[in-house]
């Protein structure tokens, strides 16, 4: 059975993915607006991808015998300056994303919790492709600046992102 400290600590992590799932979904429709649609595929996809590792701490803590709840979810952003102000903003959220799974990590340690301590290991991981994946579309889209033909490729080129529902990327 799951300690409660750490049970109330994946809670808020569930929601705090929640809201990333909100605030990608946002940006999907910010760039919907602003007629990047490959910007918007790729701001799509993340949010599914958040809606998993909501699922993933959601089943974890069942699987522990806990009790999952559900809180509310803030109201994300709705408007960006340009596409590399959502994507800034994107990259500075990975980063407190990143802080509050390190924190999780710190509690399952404190607790000897070691069963949780190997379940977020892999959320360690993918966090630092999370960062990494922000921030290179940060960088590109500082080196493109005002070129529209570079803003133009760099949409054909986040056309192409698909979701992969971790069934399938399991097997
Ligand atoms: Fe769920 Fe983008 O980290």
């Amino acid at each position: 059975m799951i300690d409660k400290k750490m049970q109330n600590a994946i809670n808020d992590q569930i929601n705090a993915e929640m809201f990333s799932a909100y605030l990608y979904l946002s940006m999907s429709a910010y760039f919907e607006n602003t007629s990047l649609r490959g910007f918007a595929n790729w701001m799509r996809v993340q949010a599914q991808e958040e809606m998993v590792h909501a699922m993933k701490f959601f089943d974890y803590v069942i699987e522990r015998g806990g009790r999952a709840v559900l809180k509310a979810i803030e109201a994300p952003a709705d408007e960006w300056a340009s596409p590399v102000a959502a994507f800034e903003a994107a990259y500075e959220h990975e980063q407190k994303v990143t802080a509050r799974i390190n924190k999780l990590v710190d509690i399952a340690v404190e607790l000897r919790d070691h069963a949780t301590n190997a379940f977020l290991q892999w959320f360690v991981t993918e966090q630092v492709e999370e960062e990494a994946s922000a921030s290179e579309i940060v960088d590109k889209l500082k080196l493109i600046g005002e070129a529209r033909g570079g803003l133009f490729m760099m949409d054909r080129e986040l056309a192409a992102r698909v979701f992969t529902p971790p069934a399938a990327s399991e097997a």
